[in-house]
């Protein structure tokens, strides 16, 4: 099917149900290759590289907002009235985003290591500090700082060959959509008076050795949101899919298999 010119990126492969795969941030959509290799047999999944990263087009500004509305223009252009709405980290932020602006496109969610609230003062100007970096110094430099805390104990001791691939998706991002990825998220509002209205299926997700969005917010958001499910993944840091993909795909199988007789 042809999308417009202006629309996201994506990888559109499968039949049925149709699931949307968000990206963290500084990735793209190959970071789900995992899922989608378990998934596509089951449903359609619909996997976008957000706006400024992987091939889709770049421009700002950079907001949440405007990545769940490209989101949006995204599942119009598909002709897809709903979807099943799965982020990882950032790209749960964008899910959050989706239901705060779209709430009719959202047939289900899965908020995996990511968190409801804004950026504490705090942690808003760590995100000016990197906006800095990547200007001044490029996208390996912004790698080298951020790579160590995205990855789990577990998974540097247990599986350092995971690291050089993990590195190597990161690696394909530009300044632009780094800061851009920082410019969204330092400007986000805090989702937590929302988690109350969420009244679709919702998974919760989150590696055990998750130290950037560990597990108390993945339980914030459980607690929150009526009737949702939290999985915690062991031995898995804050890219709990790619670490422990067998065990994420389980989850999110299971979860999606639920949807499907319901
Ligand atoms: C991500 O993995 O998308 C980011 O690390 C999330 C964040 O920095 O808040």
């Amino acid at each position: 099917m042809d999308v417009s010119d202006n629309a996201l990126s994506h990888l559109d492969v499968g039949r049925g149900l149709p699931v949307v795969l968000l990206h963290a941030f500084p990735f793209n959509r190959s970071m789900w290759e995992p899922q989608v290799a378990a998934l596509f047999g089951e449903c359609r999944c619909i996997v976008p590289d957000l706006r400024g990263f992987g091939d889709s087009p770049r421009g700002g500004p950079y907001t949440m907002d405007r990545y769940a509305d490209d989101v949006g223009a995204l599942l119009d252009a598909l002709q897809i009235e709903q979807a099943v709405v799965a982020g990882l980290s950032m790209g749960g932020y964008v899910a959050l985003a989706l239901w705060r602006r779209h709430r009719q496109r959202v047939r289900a969610l899965v908020l995996s290591d990511t968190r409801a609230s804004a950026d504490t003062a705090e942690g808003a100007r760590k995100r000016l500090d990197l906006i800095e970096v990547a200007r001044a110094q490029g996208v390996d430099a912004v790698i080298a700082l951020q790579l160590p805390g995205l990855i789990g104990k577990s998974t540097r001791e247990k599986h350092p060959d995971l690291v050089e691939p993990i590195r190597s998706i990161m690696a394909r991002s530009t300044v632009e959509g780094i800061v851009g990825g920082l410019e969204a998220m330092r400007t986000r509002p805090d989702s937590t008076p929302l988690l109350a209205s969420i009244d679709v299926p919702t998974l919760v997700v989150v590696g055990d050795e998750d130290a950037i969005t560990p597990v108390k917010d993945a339980r914030v958001m459980h607690e929150a949101i009526r009737n949702s499910r939290l999985e915690v993944i062991p031995e898995a840091g804050h890219l709990s899919n790619l670490e422990r993909p067998a065990a994420f795909n389980t989850a999110l199988s299971d979860f999606v298999g639920s949807l499907l007789y319901n």
